[in-house]
């Protein structure tokens, strides 16, 4: 039974290893320039520990094998303190350390240069969410789905609204943290952290808070999407076009003397192909739900073209197109923001989005539960999961 439990184990071992499949949130397949310099100081360290063990395993089989104990064998000569020895083990694990540090402190130069030109994206953490503001661009803000573009580099602004969180996204490159910006003196910049690097493949990216920040700290995930220059810009346009009232043609056409909301670009497409017809008319849910939205989460939420004023709680612009809602944690689709909006205290602990009375409401850090309907508030999860 005993000669057979090693290899089984050995088995077991290659078994689970075979199961890993891929990483989501791993270092080890980078993406982006600032991820190659870490990954490759992790493999040369790797191949150096590997040189060293394999050094000292043919030192110790030797060993086990030359001075083993045989009938008759002598007793060894008892030695007390070996002055030549102690030296020898101080000074090389110093020379292994030094050999570390060497590229380490190079890697860390390398990857706080500032490029020439770049992208720069404000990183902002919430008690348990991310907020992505694009200051070269009017402006614009997300929320936990963070948009970049590939080849371009793009430098990360990072801060936190609240506590310390860190922005990790393995696949991207190292963790930086997010601190409560200090007032500075007179004249001084304020100190943000930077994050610069260069996206080399499109696709999607987790990340994840690493720097306990509360109750909530482990569902405070992060996503990225990579995507083509051409897709970028495309996804910028529609934020800031965003989710206007659909208005009718002869609206459009007086909106220049009545002070009304600017065309919409199928009102102007239509003006210019001289059709007379007016655009469908708005689906009644959709109004209701807006008009919902706006009478009872405005005052946090924006969703550009309808209200902007709502500030403090993640923008829902273009909420439809994420792919999930609460900072990564649930899978985006209509029953799962029913859920969200009725008892978020259920889902995240220590969020600050009241409840619903009718739930029981789990309120109120700071405001009140809401009161609205089961229907209602499935009227505004459908209009919320309409925003694309
Ligand atoms: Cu934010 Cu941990």
């Amino acid at each position: 039974m005993k000669s057979v439990r090693l290899p089984l184990g050995l088995l077991g071992l290659a078994l689970l290893t075979a199961c890993a499949g891929e990483y989501p949130q791993s270092s080890i397949s980078p993406t982006t320039d600032f991820a190659d310099t870490i990954h490759g100081l992790y493999v040369t360290i790797f191949w150096w520990t590997m040189l060293i063990l394999t050094g000292v395993w043919i030192v110790l089989a030797y060993i086990l094998v030359k001075f083993r104990e045989r009938p008759d064998s002598p007793k060894p000569k008892q030695i007390h303190g070996h002055l030549g020895m102690e030296i020898a083990w101080t000074i090389g694990p110093a020379l292994i350390v030094v050999a570390i540090a060497i590229p380490t402190i190079q890697a860390v130069f390398a990857t706080q240069e500032v490029p020439e030109e770049s992208l720069v994206v404000e990183v902002i953490g919430h008690q348990y969410w991310w907020e992505f503001r694009y200051p070269e661009n009017g402006g614009l803000v997300t929320a936990n789905e963070l948009h970049i573009p590939m080849g371009t580099p793009v430098s990360l602004r990072i801060h936190s609204d609240d506590v310390i969180h860190s922005f990790w996204v393995p696949q991207l490159g190292g963790k930086r943290d997010a601190n409560p910006l200090r007032q500075v003196p007179e004249g001084q910049d304020l100190k943000y952290n930077w994050i610069h690097f260069t996206a080399q493949e499109t696709g999607t990216f987790m990340g994840q808070c690493a720097e306990f920040c509360g109750d909530s700290h482990s569902l405070m995930g992060i996503r990225v999407i990579v995507e083509t220059q051409e897709e970028f810009d495309a996804w910028l346009g529609d934020l800031a076009a965003g989710h206007p009232q659909t208005v009718t043609q002869s609206q459009a056409l007086n909106a220049t003397t009545e002070g009304l909301p600017a065309p919409t670009a199928p009102a102007l497409a239509q003006e210019e192909t001289g059709q007379e017809e007016a655009p469908p008319a708005e689906d009644p849910g959709t109004v209701e739900g807006r008009n919902l939205f706006l009478a009872n989460c405005s005052a946090c939420h924006a969703i550009n073209g309808v209200s902007e004023a709502g500030v403090i709680a993640p923008n829902l612009t273009l909420l439809g197109r994420r792919s999930s809602i609460a900072a990564g944690l649930l899978e985006n689709n209509v029953d799962n923001l029913v859920r969200w909006i009725g008892d978020p205290q259920s889902v995240k602990p220590g969020a600050l989005m009241p409840g619903l009375e009718y739930q029981g409401g789990r309120p109120p850090v700071v405001w009140p539960a809401f009161n609205l309907t089961p229907d209602q508030v499935r009227t505004v999860a459908n209009y919320l999961y309409s925003l694309r």
